[in-house]
């Protein structure tokens, strides 16, 4: 059996988490991730029949039993996962009876996973019925994209032609756009089965005045994608209170949108 701590996905979980640190991201325990992985990615690393515990979940998960995923634990904090990954981490299982997790690994503590866990996986299962080979749910609280939440309109058109305006490359790489959810108490089933109903829409989805969800196939990709929209975020809170000289147009738009051939929302843009 190999070393847990070799293996690529725990590697990729320690490496994106302290980027996100160091971007001021996710101070104190903000933020979450968790990646879906195949049995046999895991079985070279852990004895699969050797349960350290039960954890409740809290809600039914029964379409995704025995899915396998490397999840943050709840209080942790981003900054800390680097160098103690087995006390800020856990892989768990979802147990047949689809209400409880099977912890595999991790939470040396007695620690559990993040309390955004229902929202995590109820956004899986959403992308999952979308885009079967969806692997990453990622949450963090980005400064510029949770201050443009208290001073732009939670519209989910405006907001996404705003962040499609601050940057040539934002339409083409996030075409179908940004659901958004006004203020809710987060850490709840509500607010999971919020999210999860946009996810099936939208690959990033805005918590206002709290933060942002990211779907992707890798872990790379969705940090891509939130990266994208933070920068955007940027430009847009760098140049509200500026007089605007210059802008893309919605030409424009569609003209990068049908040149890199994605498939973008039409009915987002002013044609
Ligand atoms: P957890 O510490 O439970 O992951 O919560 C952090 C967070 O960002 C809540 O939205
Ligand atoms: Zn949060």
């Amino acid at each position: 059996m190999k070393n847990i701590l070799t293996a690529p996905f725990v590697e990729e979980m320690r490496q994106t988490t302290a980027n996100m640190y160091r971007l001021g991201w996710d101070e104190r325990n903000g933020g979450n991730i968790s990646y879906l992985l195949e049995e046999s990615q895991v079985a070279e690393y852990l004895d699969m029949n050797q349960v350290i515990r039960t954890i409740p979940l809290g809600f039914d998960a029964s379409t995704i039993i025995g899915k396998i995923f490397l999840v943050t634990g709840t209080g942790k904090y981003f900054k800390n996962i680097l160098d103690k990954p087995e006390e800020n981490l856990g892989i768990v299982r979802i147990a047949k009876d689809g209400v409880t997790a099977e912890l595999l690994w991790g939470y040396t503590d007695g620690g559990k996973f993040t309390s955004e866990f229902p929202a995590h996986l109820m956004s899986h299962m959403a992308r999952l019925s979308v885009d079967p080979e969806n692997r990453v749910i990622m949450h963090t609280h980005p400064t510029n994209t949770l201050a443009m939440t208290y001073v732009h309109e939670l519209n989910e058109r405006t907001f996404t032609h705003t962040l499609w305006e601050m940057c040539t490359e934002c339409v083409v790489v996030f075409p179908d756009g940004i659901g958004i959810l006004p203020w809710m108490l987060c850490g709840t089933n509500s607010i999971g089965e919020a999210t999860a109903e946009k996810m099936k829409k939208f690959r990033l989805v805005v918590w206002g005045m709290h933060g942002i969800y990211g779907a992707g196939k890798t872990m790379d990709e969705t940090f891509g994608l939130i990266e994208t929209v933070e920068k955007a975020a940027q430009i847009y809170m760098l140049t509200a209170h500026l007089p605007r000289v210059n802008t893309i147009k919605d030409t424009e738009m569609q003209e990068l949108a049908e040149f890199f051939g994605v498939n973008y929302r039409k009915d987002f843009l002013n044609l």
